[in-house]
């Protein structure tokens, strides 16, 4: 292993027994490779390593593996080489215009245990940078911390599904590295913008709110997208959402996530438009942990508000919105009113999401051991309202939800009790 010409990428590769998917990381070997000389002393030394997990917090068997095979890299010089390439690419992916941690390959299992680590060594080999980036903005270590809490909470869920500690989640570290999503309190918080074409429209009189269908978007007669689920329906309609002078003519949604056929006039007077693609917002994330019981969420979106206006006051944005499977409003035939999912449901504005289908739910209920409604795990009620509705031939789903800060105080399920007695009222 010592004779492998790190500078080259062939040579490395070939030492590694990484096969074509490797290719990515073949641009910007040179240059990466050229800046080790200059930086990379410290990199992935035990006294780094620790300095990190320290600051994380990490719990001690976490820690323990991490630094046991943090020695491979001492052994194989190819993989730290590899490891810095990565961390280059992470980064500084914006100057470099490398490719994506997206299109990273996992390692071969042939480099042990540490392979499964590898993308964990390469996102910690920065903590202290972000630290420090946060700084300058103002915001305290206390939410650096929770932020990066995701790093410990992905290792722990690489271990339940594969019985060692690993960590595949690098794509999506990229947003906390970034400094675009913070976890405050229960929720974490994405900055981003509006991209869907439902139009909300807020009656300027009595603070109403309706979401309208996007023109032209087919939807199935259950009120879900023609294709979602991947089910089609011959009878799918197409909405319609024209915004006149006078009245504003469209089909609504539900605000429990059903488009409905039929169509209604409003008077523009009346009704003024409040969200169109392009708009900022802030994604709501909701990682595993404790329960999600109202007082903390509610704590989290005022959390929320207060630190954003006070460290990124130009990312004005309009709403909070989040895509998930606990939005589908079919749970709520199932679960009591108490459930926590259930009245996290009724906060949001729900919509059908184009695309919709099962996968997050079933990979989020049954760890990624899901095969089949006969030997699926049935240990909570959700798992076995799950089981059960898909023996009767029900489909689950992701689905789209939207609140808008200035209705977060209206009440815990505001949009429905806006919605009785017009024709996009929720069945009792
Ligand atoms: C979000 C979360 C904390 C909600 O759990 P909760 O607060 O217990 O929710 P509820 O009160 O509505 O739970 C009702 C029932 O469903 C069960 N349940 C809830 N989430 C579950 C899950 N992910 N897997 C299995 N069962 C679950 C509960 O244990 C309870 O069953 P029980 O009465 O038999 O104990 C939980 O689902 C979770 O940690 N999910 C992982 C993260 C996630 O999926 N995020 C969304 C990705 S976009």
């Amino acid at each position: 292993m010592n004779a492998v010409d790190l500078a080259d990428f062939d040579a490395v590769k070939r030492a590694l027994g990484l096969n074509d998917e490797a290719e990515v990381w073949r641009a910007g070997w040179a240059a990466s490779q050229g800046s080790y000389a200059r930086e990379g002393e410290r990199f992935l030394d035990a006294a780094t390593l620790e300095d990190a997990c320290r600051f994380l917090r990490m719990a001690p068997d976490l820690k323990a593996a991490l630094a046991e095979h943090r020695t491979v890299f001492d052994k194989v010089p190819a993989l730290k080489r590899l490891a810095w390439h990565c961390r280059a690419l992470f980064f500084r992916r914006a100057d470099m215009g490398y490719p994506p941690p997206a299109s990273w390959p996992p390692l071969p299992p042939t480099l042990g245990d540490a392979a499964h680590l590898f993308y964990a060594y390469v996102v910690l080999a920065g903590v202290r940078a972000l630290q420090a980036e946060h700084h300058l903005k103002g915001v305290p270590d206390e939410i650096t911390v929770e932020t990066l809490r995701d790093i410990e909470r992905w290792m722990e869920d690489y271990r339940a599904r594969h019985g060692v500690y690993g960590f595949d989640k690098v794509r999506w570290l990229e947003l906390h590295f970034t400094c675009r999503l913070f976890q405050l309190g229960r929720l974490q918080f994405e900055m981003r913008t509006w991209a869907f074409d439902f139009t909300f429209l807020r009656d300027r009189f009595t603070q109403r709110v309706v979401a309208m269908c996007p023109d032209g978007a087919r939807f199935r007669r259950d009120g879900q997208w023609d294709g979602a689920d991947g089910v089609r329906d011959p009878q799918a309609s197409s909405a319609q959402y024209r915004p006149g002078h006078k009245i504003i003519r469209g089909n609504p949604v539900r605000p429990d996530g059903v488009a409905l056929t039929e169509v209604v006039s409003l008077p523009t007077v009346e009704w003024e438009p409040m969200l169109k693609r392009g708009d900022r917002t802030l994604g709501v994330h909701i990682p595993e942990g404790e329960r999600l019981t109202p007082e903390a969420c509610t704590d989290a979106f005022e959390h929320a508000e207060g630190f954003f206006a006070m460290y990124f006051p130009d990312h004005d944005y309009k709403a909070f919105e989040t895509d998930s499977w606990l939005l589908d409003c079919q749970h709520a035939a199932y679960l009591p009113e108490s459930s926590n999912i259930v009245r996290f449901q009724q906060r949001f504005y729900v919509l059908p999401g184009p695309d919709a289908d099962d996968e997050q739910l079933l990979d989020r209920v049954f760890f990624g051991k899901f095969k089949d409604v006969d030997t699926a795990p049935r240990d909570t009620a959700l798992q076995r309202h799950i089981v059960a509705h898909m023996r009767q031939g029900g489909r689950w789903r992701t689905a789209l939800g939207v609140i808008f800060p200035e209705d977060l105080g209206r009440g815990p399920h505001y949009y429905r009790d806006c919605a009785a007695g017009t024709p996009w009222q929720c069945p009792a």
